[in-house]
């Protein structure tokens, strides 16, 4: 895996519904297995500090304008990147993130429909680095599944936060843009078919973490 810092930084992405938040964890498990040495630490989007959690909370209740959607997810990635992201990769820990900007091009631009320049440079005014390289993860783990079999995985048990109300065009427009990004960006991505059981994927994913490779 390529990497320009001493860490590695890895996302998890996926439609609502998905099943990415149960492997999270156990991903996060096997890697900190096999490399004691490297703390692991996992994050999410939107969220991951204080503020971010502050912004996650309107985020996820209050509707509001679709430029305003956009400007405060980057807001608290911004923060996230520089409280968070960027001072564990260079203290050489493994950042896992449940989410990052593949899901504003996937929710904002896909299923809202931002036009693809404006978070291209939203994109690239947050993630750039000093050195002028730009940020992104080194592995995606992109949990993709059709809109229809998410819809009717989603918890009937938690209320559905805004995202999670729209309607079944609306996830099938987000998992399009996220496949587009994947075949943009192959090396980056490794697709997992949600459609299988949560064993099946694990086996999947059990195999890809004892793949990834990172200096000791
Ligand atoms: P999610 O990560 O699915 O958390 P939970 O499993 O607790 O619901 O919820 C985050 C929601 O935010 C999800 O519906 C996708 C949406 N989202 C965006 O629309 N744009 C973004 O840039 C990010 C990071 C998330």
């Amino acid at each position: 895996m390529k990497s320009n810092s001493p860490g590695i930084f890895i996302s998890f992405e996926g439609i609502d519904g998905a099943g990415k938040s149960t492997h999270i964890e156990r991903f996060a498990q096997l890697l900190q297995e096999r490399y004691p040495n490297r703390e692991v630490i996992i994050s999410r989007e939107p969220g991951g500090t204080p503020l971010g959690e502050r912004l996650r909370g309107l985020l996820l209740d209050a509707p509001m304008n679709l430029e305003t959607e956009a400007l405060l997810m980057f807001a608290a990635r911004r923060e996230h990147i520089a409280q968070v992201i960027e001072p564990a990769l260079q203290a050489g820990k493994i950042v896992i993130s449940d989410r990052f900007t593949d899901a504003s091009f996937a929710y904002q631009g896909g299923g809202r429909g931002l036009s693809l320049s404006k978070l291209n440079d939203l994109e690239k005014w947050v993630q750039s680095r000093p050195d002028g390289s730009l940020l992104q993860p080194n592995l995606t783990i992109l949990f993709d599944l059709p809109g229809e079999i998410a819809q009717s995985r989603r918890s009937k048990v938690r209320a559905p936060d805004k995202f999670e109300k729209m309607d079944l065009n609306f996830f099938e427009k987000v998992r399009q843009e996220y496949l587009r990004r994947s075949q943009e960006d192959p090396d980056r991505f490794y697709l997992v078919d949600a459609t299988r059981t949560p064993e099946v994927i694990w086996d999947d994913l059990n195999a890809l973490g004892q793949k990834v490779q990172i200096d000791v």
